[in-house]
């Protein structure tokens, strides 16, 4: 096996990294910093296909898959939420990658020399049609000298667009990369860490708000903003940085619960009158606590928290509200339509779909079926009619996100 010397890189190639140090500071959530880190390093190389395995304790997490010959870049598509990982040993070519941190150079690995310990996996490849033959394996580590990720780029494309062995010189330059990338992609983690944390926090009150509720709840509605977001002319790597805003924000939207006692919260049974009231100002208690911010994040957080349980018909509530710096804040009038903020319309259904199709504490999960029949029956009353066709559109992706958040035991 080749590994790597330090290669110095060519000119157009530093100024093309430092442009893109520039553009990852600018983005904060993991999955927009992965996707980008990802583009870049596969323009360098002109890689067919790639993806960022994430170290999550003894593992390497499948966490952005990119394939221009299976699926676009920049479309929605379900094998984001591929439930896959390997482990950190020396068998796969990404877990020898991360064990002895050390950058792989394979021209094909279906005819690797039989002295390596590690096999390619053809699974992926057998499922679905691809052929993969030459492999760049990076770690990246982070500033405590420890791999916090793999990057595999697979299929260097030479001029007839044929896969060819990747050029050694361009592993430096994806090397520099792959090394300033760890640091974002550490950063984009705190940042997630932190909102899991908060999150945690809530649901130590209610055991509904699981974190896999969470999770889905922020990709459903992620990807559901992803949807309408293609009809409206936003370049990709805007819609890419706003989605992961929506998905880090819809998180948040039941924070607010934090304030409701946990005889109401963790009631077995139905809530009488005066318990739903009290239970509705989990929204006001939500805005309140993202009041003083003005960060992008934390204003999108507030409106969600704030509007997620306002109809399209302008039935719910907490209607418009007179002034959240106010905790004792009072509904003022009814909110409907287009005046209810985009990300809250989108996080309404998706938080009511997981709800239903969800065990609480007060009922029995739906069936699949149940589910989508109150959604379209309630589309342009309940929900926003763009929000449910979005949403019924992409069920394929809907399922996958099911699929790789589930809950535990
Ligand atoms: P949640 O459990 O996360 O539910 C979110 C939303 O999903 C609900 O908002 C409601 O719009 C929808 N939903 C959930 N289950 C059903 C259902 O069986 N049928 C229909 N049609 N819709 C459903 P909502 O009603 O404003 O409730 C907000 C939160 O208040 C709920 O969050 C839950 O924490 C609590 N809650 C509501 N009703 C009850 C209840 O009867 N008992 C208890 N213990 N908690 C309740
Ligand atoms: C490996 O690095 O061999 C595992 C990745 C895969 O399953 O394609
Ligand atoms: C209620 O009116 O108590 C809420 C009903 C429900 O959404 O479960
Ligand atoms: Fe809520
Ligand atoms: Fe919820």
């Amino acid at each position: 096996m080749k590994t790597v010397p330090g290669v110095s890189c060519v000119h157009e190639g530093i100024s093309h990294v430092l442009a893109v140090f520039l553009k990852l500071r600018e983005l904060r959530g993991t999955d927009a910093i992965l996707d980008r880190i990802l583009l870049e390093a596969r323009k360098i190389c002109r890689a067919e296909a790639g993806s960022i395995l994430l170290v999550k304790e003894d593992r390497l997490v499948f966490s952005i898959v990119h394939n221009d010959f299976l699926f676009s870049a920049d479309g929605i598509n379900k094998h984001l939420y591929l439930n896959a990982s390997v482990p950190i040993d020396d068998f796969s070519i990404a877990g020898f990658t991360a064990k002895h941190s050390e950058t792989l150079l394979l021209d094909d690995v279906y005819a690797l020399p039989r002295s390596y310990p590690f096999k390619f996996n053809p699974a992926f490849d057998k499922q679905s049609g691809y052929h993969t033959r030459s492999v760049l394996s990076l770690p990246l580590i982070n500033f405590q000298g420890r791999v916090c990720a793999v990057i595999q780029l697979i299929n260097s494309l030479g001029q007839d667009n044929k896969a060819v062995p990747f050029p050694e010189d361009s592993v430096a330059c994806v090397s520099l990369l792959a090394n300033h990338a760890s640091a974002c992609i550490e950063n984009g983690m705190a940042t997630s860490e932190l909102i899991l944390r908060t999150i945690r926090m809530s649901e130590l009150r209610d055991p509904a708000e699981t974190g896999p509720h969470v999770q889905r709840v922020g990709a459903y509605s992620a990807e559901i903003y992803h949807r309408m977001a293609q009809e409206s002319g936003l370049d990709a790597s805007e819609i890419k940085r706003r989605k992961d805003l929506v998905r880090m924000a819809a998180m948040l939207h039941d924070v607010g619960k934090v304030g409701i006692s946990d005889v109401i919260l963790k009631k077995p049974g139905k809530l009488t009158e005066g318990e739903y009231e009290t239970m509705k100002r989990h929204t006001l208690y939500g805005a309140h606590l993202f009041r003083n911010s003005a960060s992008e994040l934390d204003v999108m957080a507030r409106e969600i928290a704030l509007n997620h349980h306002q109809r399209f018909d302008g039935k719910g509530y907490p209607g418009r509200v007179s002034n959240i710096e106010d905790v004792d804040a009072m509904t003022v009038g009814t909110m409907a339509g287009g005046d209810i903020p985009q990300p809250a319309r989108i996080v309404a259904l998706a938080d009511v779909f997981d709800a239903l199709i969800s065990k609480r504490a007060y009922k029995e999960p739906w069936t699949m079926g149940m589910a989508l029949d109150v959604i379209r029956k309630e589309s342009g009353q309940q929900f926003d009619p763009e929000v449910v066709s979005a949403f019924l559109s992409i069920l394929d992706v809907i399922e996958a996100i099911r699929g790789k958040y589930q809950e535990a035991g």
